[in-house]
């Protein structure tokens, strides 16, 4: 199934229960939620108080992705919140293997990230443990940044080693993604897309149903 996950971090904060109705109501299934701590990545952004404040706006399944040093600390707290899958970054985990198992021990789905530069080999071993691995298609930080086209090889060739491990796991992009690239990371293998900025400017419902419609006919042109 090809999901949408809009990101909030391109909402408006001074209406954000407005922004997320307008996104649910035209179909996206996922609200991505984007933890940063000011020190994995330059920004902060928001953290559990306003995930836990928007759990009762919606019923969107809240994909929450980890932008901070040793997420471990904070993956009970950010599931208390009602995240329904946190995803961490390979590169802000002393120890992947068990932070992985606390998510699930948690009850939340695991999803791993991997920034643009970092091999795939960082996550070949704990593949079979997690529920989607997120394929960051710009150095993570910052909404509205220009999407890096050699990552699309890189969605291409998890794609293809999920397939040699008969694993069909989520793989999500994220960063920089519109209306115009989005067919091809389809084509490459990806099937959750994370878009931001190309989103919520201008009429967020209608650009949703947009992204939808682009699912849609990839989907139809597979029959
Ligand atoms: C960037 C965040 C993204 C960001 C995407 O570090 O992880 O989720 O909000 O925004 P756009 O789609 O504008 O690149
Ligand atoms: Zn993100």
């Amino acid at each position: 199934m090809i999901v949408l996950a809009p990101s909030l971090l391109g909402a408006d904060f001074k209406h954000l229960e407005q922004d997320i109705k307008a996104v649910e109501q035209a179909g996206a299934m996922y609200l991505h939620l984007d933890v940063m701590d000011g020190a994995f990545v330059p920004s902060i952004s928001f953290g559990m108080p306003v995930i836990k404040a928007l759990r009762s706006c919606t019923d969107m399944v809240f994909d929450v992705h980890m932008m901070v040093e040793e997420p471990a600390r904070y993956v009970d707290a950010v599931r208390a919140c009602g995240a329904d899958l946190i995803c961490v970054h390979a590169e802000a985990c002393k120890h992947l293997d068990s932070t992985l198992r606390q998510i699930r021990a948690a009850g939340a789905k695991a999803g791993v990230a991997l920034n643009p530069a970092t091999p795939l080999s960082a996550v070949e071993l704990v593949l079979p443990m997690v529920d989607m691995v997120l394929v960051m298609s710009v150095n993570p930080g910052f909404g509205g940044q220009q999407f890096i086209p050699y990552t699309v090889d890189k969605v291409k060739a998890l794609r293809q080693k999920l397939d040699e491990l008969g694993l069909n796991t989520d793989i999500q992009v994220d960063g920089g993604v519109t209306l115009t690239n989005a067919e091809q990371l389809l084509e490459a293998g990806a099937n959750v897309i994370v878009a931001g900025t190309s989103v919520f400017k201008g009429d967020a419902g209608e650009n949703v149903r947009k992204f939808l419609d682009v699912f849609d006919r990839y989907e139809r042109g597979l029959e």
